[in-house]
């Protein structure tokens, strides 16, 4: 477990007439967890000795849902603003059990001498705060729009950027980032998923877009050949709506160009319900079927379990706001005049199938159509080698031309 998050319980000495953890107390269970982080970090005298006294000076808390005695509560904490005097910290309480988001706390503090006045942070403790778990294999970290994403880098030449779908991250392109030399492979995890940040607000279409400028920025890459799945397609579209001129070649797997129907859009909020109530690993449940193929093996569905369940709750409900309140991109297919484009689809996905795949590719003027046999959803890790060699040949067929 991170050093950054701490299980706490509820007793109930700390719960009002109805049973419920009260507000006086979860206040001091947040002080409680920060403090418990502490200790098992640069210790609680981290302020003390450099005689600064950490001074509340602003709280929110936001209360989703009730605690109740018994329950365990997974707090994490994190920094997210550090002035010269002052800094923030946000903090969740998630119940263990189920990964349900309780509530959620922002905290402005300012360091004070001995003498009243503020004073520094203790560099200390910014180091501690900031330190953040080193993500697996070539990923880096990198703070972007406000967001610290991880963020997957290998190769040089041109730039390919990878963007996935919901509630995935972006280890679905691990068989095309491993194999695809001669390219710079950027594959990031999307604000809300894998091991990015996930604030609790702020998600839109027009957020991972920008997220992705800003980070092809920070890399010093302009111009990119954009590979969108599912919603990582959505977010493509919004990223050419917005910045057409960067973009050097497009691809567009199991993807969809119309917006959510009225139908769909409920959908969305009944899944935000199911999300907030029974956490990422229900979520994981209802979209495993619609995924995979019924011959996928074990071991991959599995692997797509572990992906969705581990997708933070806050990073869920913001993605499903975000499709739900998406632009039609329909208009945008016949202007992407002389973007080379690739869509690809699954033969047997049911979430974009492929008659919707073909009726896209249709309408894009230099746009070509593959269907991936035994493949539904997630060609990318059902088919990797079709999938790998296709872009293979699209890129390449791109830096020829
Ligand atoms: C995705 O795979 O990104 C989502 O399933 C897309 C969607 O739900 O519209």
């Amino acid at each position: 477990m991170p050093i950054q998050e701490i299980d706490l319980t509820v007793y109930p000495d700390e719960c009002d007439a109805f049973g419920h953890l009260n507000q006086a107390s979860f206040l001091a269970l947040f002080e409680r967890a920060r403090w418990e982080m502490l200790a098992r970090g640069p210790g609680m005298d981290v302020f003390s000795r450099h005689g600064a006294w950490p001074a509340v000076r602003k709280a929110t808390v936001d209360y989703h849902t009730a605690a109740l005695p018994g329950d365990v509560l997974r707090f994490h904490q994190a920094l997210t603003h550090h002035g010269r005097t002052s800094f923030t910290i946000r903090q969740t309480a998630r119940r263990l059990r189920d990964d349900a988001l309780i509530a959620s706390a922002e905290f402005v503090f300012v360091c004070i001498s001995p003498e009243g006045k503020p004073i520094p942070v203790p560099a200390d403790f910014g180091e501690f705060m900031n330190a953040r778990p080193v993500p697996r294999g070539d990923a880096r970290r990198v703070t972007v729009n406000g967001v610290n994403l991880a963020v997957d880098l290998r190769g040089e030449g041109p730039a390919v950027l990878f963007i996935h779908g919901y509630p995935l991250d972006r280890t679905i392109w691990e068989p095309q980032l491993g194999a695809l030399n001669g390219w710079r492979r950027i594959a990031p995890d999307l604000r809300g998923m894998g091991l990015s940040d996930a604030p609790d607000l702020g998600y839109s279409m027009a957020t991972y877009a920008a997220d992705l400028a800003a980070l092809l920025d920070t890399l010093g890459v302009d111009r990119v050949v954009l590979c969108g799945l599912s919603m990582g397609g959505y977010i493509a579209f919004e990223f050419l709506r917005r910045w057409r001129e960067r973009v050097a070649g497009l691809v567009l797997v199991d993807t969809k160009a119309e917006a959510d129907s009225a139908e769909g859009k409920r959908s969305r909020d009944e899944a935000a319900a199911l999300a907030r109530e029974g956490g990422a690993a229900a979520i994981a449940e209802t979209m495993l079927p619609k995924m995979l193929g019924p011959s996928a093996a074990a071991s991959l569905v599995e692997r797509v379990r572990q992906i969705m369940s581990a997708a933070p709750v806050a990073g869920i409900v913001g993605a499903l706001t975000a499709m739900r309140d998406r632009a039609d991109s329909t208009a945008l297919l016949p202007d992407l005049r002389g973007l080379p484009t690739l869509v690809m689809v699954g033969s047997e996905d049911r979430m974009t199938p492929p008659a919707r795949a073909s009726a896209m590719a249709s309408a894009i003027p230099d746009a070509r159509l593959i269907v991936v046999s035994g493949a539904a959803h997630l060609p990318t890790l059902e088919q990797p080698s079709v999938v790998t060699d296709a872009l293979r040949a699209f890129l390449a067929g791109l830096a020829g031309g």
